[in-house]
């Protein structure tokens, strides 16, 4: 089954073996034609058109009855890979698993938040201190798991939404998971961990679009990380969710913030940060200011010191940056208020020619995508943090926008940070982070007004990249 699909896939992605393969069919469709009439071809156009009924029609039926429109080409100039449908979920599958009216944002209070400004957060006015002209409005208090509000949002307002499943191409279901399992993931009881989950698996294969391609042709948003999801693959076989590795979950794509890298129906997009520009205009202007900012440290290193283990990367990292004060800007926020007052990290990060990234509770952070989006240079310390992660937004060569430390030698005290990062030259450091600044629209959420689409961040590189997979997998169906 994993090969015939990784064949398949294969096969897929090399367009001109498709239209070679496309080409000889034709042929062969032709001569059968020509020689006996096409039995059991499928006539894949009448479905479509039977059963298409035009919605704004009013005007038409009281004068002309009885004229059906062709139904609407299903790709178009505007949207090239289909349109897209969203389920009407029952509100319990998302809107009840939202906390409402509370908004503190305490981390420890991972669910506050969340709800404000469909997702984004409320303004970081704090910020109108330290950046200056209009720079703030792009801010928000945004959490980190909001990720399942901000594409349902986004897909509600989408250009290819179509309210009609008939013309749909793909089919998106705006299931909160990570609320759903989030607020049962530190209890001892695994049957809550999986109840939202079978809920809504057993209505949406109640529908009749689901059954179509047993789900292939749908996907969803989830704003935790994948290990918090695959309870039969852990070790202790106690921690999250089992909902992907439920059957009805295999064909399903997922968008979530880190992904297992062994599962191919897992993408990995971005972690939201709290930058949001409306428009093009706000973003070039962040890119700008970030550019021509006046770094003063060489590094910097954030982090919540949370009784670290003696051999913790961030305690050794951090006990470094504060002995090198003089080069590095430490940020503790145990102690300092960085969930509540943006200007304490961002201001550490827009100082300094690094950040310090290394392994946080798990492989990949939040902490990564602010660093960039603050045009500093990332310096990783383990490949998983970025390998076979986030491939549609990150630049692929690791080495053109980052540095990687070998975290083995920092643990055995083989190497000192700041020397390694001395050793970069002007130049090179302008170039890896002009490579980060190009970077910045591909790893935000943008949150744009009415109409107003001016550049394609990462919400729209998600939803091309599924919809153009989806098209590709029915042109296949359809052409077997
Ligand atoms: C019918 O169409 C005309 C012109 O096309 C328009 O002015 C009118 O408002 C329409 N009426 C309805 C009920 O849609
Ligand atoms: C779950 O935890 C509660 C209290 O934390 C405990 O009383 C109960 O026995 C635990 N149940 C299981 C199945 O471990
Ligand atoms: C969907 O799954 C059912 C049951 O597993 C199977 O009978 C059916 O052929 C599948 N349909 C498609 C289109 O794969
Ligand atoms: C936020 O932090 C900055 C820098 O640490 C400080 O100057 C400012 O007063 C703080 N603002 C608030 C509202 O606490």
């Amino acid at each position: 089954m994993t090969t015939l699909n990784s064949i398949k896939i294969h096969i897929i992605s090399h367009h001109r073996f498709w239209l070679f393969v496309a080409f000889l069919w034709a042929q062969a469709i032709i001569i059968s034609i020509a020689r006996t009439p096409p039995l059991c071809f499928p006539d894949r156009s009448s479905p479509v058109s039977v059963r298409y009924v035009p919605i704004h029609s009013s005007n038409a039926t009281s004068t002309a009855p009885a004229a059906p429109e062709p139904p609407p080409p299903q790709y178009t100039d505007d949207c090239p890979s289909g349109r897209v449908y969203a389920y009407d979920l029952p509100s319990s599958f998302n809107r009840d698993l939202v906390l409402p009216g509370c908004t503190d944002l305490d981390p420890w209070n991972w669910e506050c938040g969340i709800v404000s400004n469909h997702g984004y957060g409320l303004a970081a006015s704090e910020l109108r201190r330290t950046l200056p002209g209009d720079l703030h409005k792009s801010w928000y208090h945004t959490n980190e798991f909001t990720l399942e509000l901000l594409f349902h949002h986004r897909v509600l307002k989408h250009k290819c939404r179509t309210l009609d499943p008939e013309l749909a191409t793909a089919f998106y279901i705006p299931f909160y998971a990570g609320l759903a399992v989030g607020k049962h993931l530190w209890g001892n009881d695994t049957s809550a961990k999986d109840r939202h989950c079978e809920m809504m698996l057993r209505w949406v294969k109640s529908q009749n679009y689901w059954k179509v391609m047993n789900g292939s042709d749908h996907f969803m948003a989830i704003g935790r990380i994948t290990w918090d999801f695959r309870r039969l693959t852990d070790p202790g076989k106690s921690w999250g969710s089992s909902f992907l590795n439920m059957p009805s979950m295999q064909k399903v794509i997922r968008f979530i913030i880190e992904k297992y890298p062994g599962d191919e129906m897992d993408f990995s997009v971005p972690y939201p940060t709290g930058f949001h520009p409306k428009t093009k205009h706000s973003l070039t202007e962040w890119q700008s200011f970030v550019r021509d900012y006046k770094r003063t440290a060489l590094f910097s290193f954030i982090g919540t010191d949370r009784n670290w283990g003696g051999d913790d990367l961030r305690r050794l990292l951090m006990e470094h940056c504060r002995r090198e004060s003089g080069s590095c800007r430490a940020v503790d926020c145990g102690v300092s208020d960085c969930a509540r007052n943006y200007s304490v990290t961002l201001v550490a990060l827009l100082e300094s020619e690094f950040c310090l990234q290394p392994k946080r509770d798990s492989f990949t952070s939040r902490a990564v995508f602010e660093c960039l989006v603050a045009g500093s240079v990332p310096v990783f310390f383990s490949k998983a943090a970025y390998e076979e992660q986030y491939e549609w937004f990150l630049p692929g060569e690791q080495e053109s926008y980052s540095i990687f430390i070998e975290q083995e030698e920092v643990r055995k005290g083989k190497v000192a940070v700041k020397e390694v990062l001395k050793r970069y030259s002007k130049e090179e450091i302008q170039r890896k982070r002009e490579k980060v600044i190009e970077t910045i629209p591909k790893i935000i959420y943008s949150k744009p007004n009415a109409g107003i689409k001016s550049f394609k961040d990462a919400f729209d590189i998600a939803l091309d990249g599924a919809m153009e997979r989806i098209k590709e997998e029915k042109e296949w169906v359809d052409f077997l």
